[in-house]
């Protein structure tokens, strides 16, 4: 469903590390067009009849002016299998080769992202992302959003996400939010963004885009679990898995007694 060839992913990648004032980069056709195409159309088809148990309005305040946002979970079969593809492995790792960072989860439910339009007058005022998955207890570390306006999408009408300075008081750069265009960028303490000024847009079109946010695990598991790995009753296993005690048991023993960096190096962590 990714138009990206392989050997373009180490540009990209190159970009995303290097940019200023914080890591970002921009991908234009992004997705397969049909794609694309089959999921904007979801804001004037399904998304229309979601329950509203799926839906969160902001009427004013920090999300922005006539904003909503849509969960994917409240969607079709086939919707939730399409945007599924985002937390799938493969993209996954795609995220890992372009951003460096190990470990990427995705998020099922969605939690703040999913299918999001802002209408006319509508805005989303420079902000940072909240860093924990409450729910989860995981660390955000990366937004991807597609942007899926409408083709005829004015630049003049405004909705350009603007990347602002890491003391949060001035714009460095502003993303046009056109058909089939990615924005993948790293979300810290000071990774301002938004587009605070009001949309201009005719009051028949919207501003649509699918966020998705991606986060990692923490270290701090192996600290609270003396158990790491599957245990087996003595003479129930058979010699697979009696081989894979040991090599568990070394990698316990690593991971115990072990400096972290040579740990890594020994059970081949990143
Ligand atoms: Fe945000």
């Amino acid at each position: 469903m990714l138009k990206i060839k392989d050997d373009q992913i180490k540009k990209i990648s190159k970009e995303f590390k290097e940019a200023k004032p914080y890591p970002f980069v921009v991908i234009n056709d992004f997705l397969d067009p049909v794609f694309a195409k089959n999921l904007s159309d979801k804001f004037s088809g399904e998304l229309k009849k979601i329950d509203e148990k799926y839906i969160k309005s902001f009427d004013s305040g920090y999300g922005g002016d006539r904003k909503k946002q849509f969960s994917p979970n409240g969607c079709s079969q086939q919707t939730q299998n399409q945007v599924g593809f985002f937390n799938q492995q493969p993209f996954l790792d795609f995220l890992e080769k372009v951003t460096g960072i190990y470990g990427l989860i995705g998020d099922a439910s969605y939690e703040g992202g999913g299918f999001h339009q802002t209408g006319r007058g509508g805005r989303l005022g420079v902000h940072v992302d909240f860093r924990v998955h409450k729910r989860l207890n995981l660390k955000r570390e990366l937004n991807v959003i597609i942007y899926l306006n409408d083709k005829d999408w004015d630049e003049n009408w405004g909705g350009g996400l603007e990347i602002w300075s890491r003391e949060g008081n001035s714009m460095v750069h502003k993303v046009i939010p056109k058909f089939n265009t990615c924005i993948i960028f790293r979300t810290d303490d000071r990774s301002f963004h938004g587009h605070p000024d009001p949309l201009g847009c005719p009051d028949n079109k919207i501003r649509k885009s699918l966020a998705l946010y991606y986060y990692t695990g923490t270290e701090l598991v192996y600290a609270e679990n003396s158990r790491k790995t599957t245990v087996y009753i003595d003479g129930t296993e058979t010699s697979f898995e009696f081989k894979n005690r040991l090599k568990y048991g070394m990698i316990n023993f690593c991971l115990d007694y072990l400096p972290p960096v040579l740990t890594r190096k020994i059970i081949g962590r990143k």
